[in-house]
């Protein structure tokens, strides 16, 4: 007998949650709850699509349905509320990158889940992205020998003014790191298995560019286990497409990655020339938030160790702080000034 469904509630019914309310409407591990947010108009058009589910405008009246679960999809300014009332009530969360708008916040976060018990689980879908996993899976078994050093570039022209896009990144002070570079930190991370030691970063603003903050991050990391990687990402570069382009240097080989959802390639030094590497069938946004949401239920109900978890992402929200940091004071930030808000143990010392 299968397991009875878990019920969920969504805060939040702007951008991101139109993918979201697809992806658990196919799920039938889960039963939509309740729909909130205060806008009348994001609640008008969700009601359209959804006439039998509840769709209100306050959290309490989101949680006295008694839910199992919650999916945050508000900005991650002002969560705390949210945060607050799922632990009152005991009620897994699963949030939307990134947790908070400062590291500090969100180790606030972690601790009040922690003592409260409940699973609080990041929105990182692009970890269950076929092409991050087979990229994992190579970089592990050898055939290319170990990861030295990297470049990551991510050279989008996105703008913030069409409709269908969120606008309060307009007003960021570091929009790129905070709603995008977040994704690549946390890519790094769990691809080549290690956390970052130390940054030595730039972040400014183009001239032209439609956002109040900076969209453009240059950033030279180095890490634990001794990979080193540079990277670059911008919102207000080109003219109107995404280039996507990430290479990894191994002592044997080199493996790229040319699309954001795949075009994984790899050789063997002596081979010269790279080869396409066979990735399953999938539906970038979809698939990747399908394989995520199956693993929120499969920690909500216990059968599996959790994955992305809040404490896990204090780590790359420790790198975008450490970018910010070096950037400001124009010199090298190392990770260990996190530490106490990370909880990590005492990242190495750079050997002199
Ligand atoms: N993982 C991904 O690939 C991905 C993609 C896009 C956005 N996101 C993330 O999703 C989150 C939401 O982004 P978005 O693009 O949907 O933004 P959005 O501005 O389009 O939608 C946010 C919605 O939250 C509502 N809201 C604001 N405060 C609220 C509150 N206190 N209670 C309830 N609802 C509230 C707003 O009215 C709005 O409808 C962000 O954290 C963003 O970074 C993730």
């Amino acid at each position: 007998m299968s397991a009875p469904s878990l019920s969920i509630v969504v805060i939040g019914l702007g951008a991101r949650a139109r993918t979201w309310l697809k992806v658990i409407s196919a799920n039938p591990d889960l039963r939509l709850a309740a729909l909130c947010d205060p806008s009348e108009a994001a609640r008008a058009t969700v009601s359209a699509q959804f006439p039998d589910i509840p769709v209100v405008p306050t959290l309490a009246e989101a949680f006295a349905v008694r839910p199992d679960a919650v999916l945050l999809c508000t900005p991650p300014s002002g969560r705390a509320p949210q945060i607050e009332a799922a632990c009152r009530a005991g009620v897994a969360i699963l949030a939307e990158k990134p947790l908070a708008d400062s590291l500090s916040e969100a180790a606030q976060f972690v601790r009040m889940a922690e003592d409260a018990g409940i699973a609080l689980i990041v929105g990182l879908n692009f970890r269950y992205l076929a092409v991050t996993q087979a990229k994992r899976a190579l970089l592990r078994d050898g055939r290319v020998g170990h990861a030295e050093f990297g470049r990551f570039l991510y050279e989008r022209w996105r703008d913030g003014m069409q409709p269908h896009l969120n606008k309060y990144p307009l007003e960021m002070v570091h929009p790129m790191l905070w709603e995008q570079s977040v994704h690549h930190f946390d890519l790094m991370r769990f691809v080549y298995g290690t956390d970052a030691r130390r940054v030595m970063a730039d972040t400014f603003n183009p001239s032209w560019s439609h956002y109040k903050g900076d969209t453009n991050v240059a950033a030279l990391f180095d890490f634990t286990n001794g990979m080193r990687l540079t990277y670059q990402g911008t919102w207000q570069g080109g003219l109107d497409r995404l280039d996507f382009d990430w290479r990894t240097d191994c002592t044997e080989g080199v493996v790229a990655q040319r699309d954001m959802f795949g075009d994984l390639q790899m050789a063997r030094r002596a081979e010269g020339a790279l080869a396409p590497v066979q990735l399953p069938p999938h539906e970038p946004w979809i698939s990747d938030a399908t394989g995520l949401l199956a693993g929120f239920v499969n920690t909500v109900r216990g059968v599996s160790a959790p994955e992305c978890t809040g404490r896990d992402h204090l780590h790359s929200l420790a790198m975008l702080e450490a970018c910010i940091a070096s950037s400001a004071r124009g010199a090298p930030v190392w990770l260990e000034e996190f530490a106490g808000l990370t909880g990590s143990a005492k990242l190495e010392k750079e050997q002199s």
